[in-house]
């Protein structure tokens, strides 16, 4: 164990289950690329203004890209009595170069320093995130495309009881809508996370000469943190990702029980593929859902992660306290609980087998299309609220009599209303009902045609 780069006033050594619970290396060495990038930012800035000499910026610089070489090459020995990764790294930089190390601190704190690093990975894990959605995004399209070519019909539910007749392809492109946001919402974060607070120091700023813009653009950010203490003690940047991660989970799993439910025997919508499935140990004809099981459970704990930075976050007074260490395991969680999450959507659905009698035929059941033949008594000049009444009555002596609309006798439509009969129920098919909304929005194909072909534009799709 050395002496720790901090140890100067303790006469003391540091208690061992104190060191463990104190120590951070295990997960933030992730940030080793960012951590490094960081230093080597900063140290070139300390040499542009004079803080330090050419020859001491080249030393701890060729340093530095030793370590991350090392790193890199899985060679480097991550240690606990070092704490974190910045003082591993800093630690192992003057076991290679010697004292002159230790100017690479000038001017910097670790609450700068950590802030940078994950600010950093934050935003390139947002835009990342950012292009996987969109991917997503363009498989829900195709799907829309392919199941609007084959004219699929599908039941349209509100309360789960089946509503309106739909298009498949529209239900694909409702995905595609909270897809787009959760693309921009990633974006919008990242645009706004686009600060570097390196050079805030430990809270205060610093007395030393520093040009915080070069840092900044160096490292590629729009501009530096406008005030020290928000630099170092926010951590909203962190909460904005994880909001995002926490609403794309939610639609990802809302569409994973929709899979789940349409999947089942009695549904029979559709079949999952053998390569997303599994089997039972047990019961030899199962084949169960798991991977959409899992894509909504593990809903889960990346809402889990929002609440539990949020909660750390309220308790704390500016600017830096530990409790923010808490900060990353979280985020590094939730992005890599969607990347495999994300990816395994993109390979599943194109390989699912939708089942256009199936599903037809549940459309067209459970009076779907009774908002279409009040319609048609409205457009005879019936009021509405009127319309509603009669086929509210005809749908009772239909459901009672276990028969559907259309199975309802002439003499009995023409009682109902003397503006219906046989001929018109049986007109009102589930395929009218879908060719006619045509309202902006609507499921009519050549609506459904338009959001396709304007969403192929925007993706950049054959
Ligand atoms: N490991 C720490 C973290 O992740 C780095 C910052 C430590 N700063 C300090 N003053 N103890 O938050």
């Amino acid at each position: 164990k050395d002496k720790k780069l901090w140890g100067g006033r303790f006469a003391e050594a540091t208690d061992s289950l104190v060191e463990l619970f104190n120590a951070s290396v295990s997960f933030d060495q992730r940030l080793y690329e960012q951590d490094i990038r960081g230093s080597l930012a900063h140290v070139a800035m300390l040499g542009q203004v004079d803080i330090l000499s050419a020859e001491e910026v080249t030393q701890i610089s060729d340093g530095l890209n030793a370590v991350l070489d090392e790193i890199r090459a899985g060679e480097f020995e991550w240690r606990l009595d070092r704490e974190d990764v910045h003082m591993n790294i800093e630690a192992a930089l003057r076991d290679r170069i010697g004292p002159v190390a230790g100017k690479l601190h000038t001017a910097r704190s670790r609450n700068d320093q950590v802030a940078v690093d994950f600010r950093l990975f934050t935003k390139e894990a947002a835009h990342d995130l950012a292009a996987q959605t969109r991917a997503l995004r363009a498989v829900m399209v195709a799907e829309a495309e392919r199941a609007l070519d084959a004219g699929v019909i599908l039941p349209g539910y509100t309360h789960l009881q089946v509503a309106q007749p739909i298009l498949l392809a529209h239900w694909f492109m409702a995905y595609a809508a909270m897809l787009e946001r959760d693309e921009g919402r990633f974006l919008d974060a990242a645009a706004r996370m686009d600060e570097s607070p390196l050079g805030s120091s430990a809270l205060a700023g610093t007395p030393w000469p520093i040009d915080r813009h070069t840092v900044s653009t160096a490292l590629g950010f729009a501009r530096p943190t406008a005030n020290s203490l928000d630099g170092v003690g926010s951590r909203d940047f962190a909460l904005e990702f994880l909001s995002a991660c926490a609403i794309l989970s939610a639609h990802v799993s809302r569409l994973s029980e929709e899979l789940i439910l349409y999947s089942t025997f009695e549904f029979g919508f559709l079949t999952l593929p053998d390569s997303h499935t599994t089997g039972s140990s047990i019961m030899p004809q199962k084949k169960n859902p798991d991977v959409s099981e899992l894509a909504r459970g593990k809903a889960g704990r990346v809402f889990g992660n929002l609440m539990g930075l949020l909660t750390v976050v309220k308790g704390t007074p500016l600017a830096y306290n530990k409790d923010l260490q808490e900060d990353k395991e979280g985020v590094f969680d939730s992005y890599d609980t969607l990347s495999i999450v994300l990816r395994l959507y993109a390979d599943m659905l194109p390989k699912c087998e939708w089942h256009a009698d199936k599903t037809r035929e549940a459309a067209a059941r459970g009076y779907s299309t009774a908002t279409d033949v009040a319609d048609f008594l409205a457009r005879q000049g019936v009021p509405f609220r009127e319309a509603h009444e009669v086929v509210g009555g005809l749908v009772g002596v239909a459901s009672r009599s276990n028969r559907q609309l259309w199975e309802l006798t002439d003499e009995e439509l023409k009682a109902a209303h003397p503006l219906l009969n046989a001929e018109v129920a049986a007109s009102l098919t589930v395929e009218e009902s879908v060719k006619n909304r045509l309202s902006y929005g609507g499921t009519a194909p050549k609506r459904v045609r338009e959001a396709v072909d304007a969403a192929k534009a925007k993706l950049g799709m054959a």
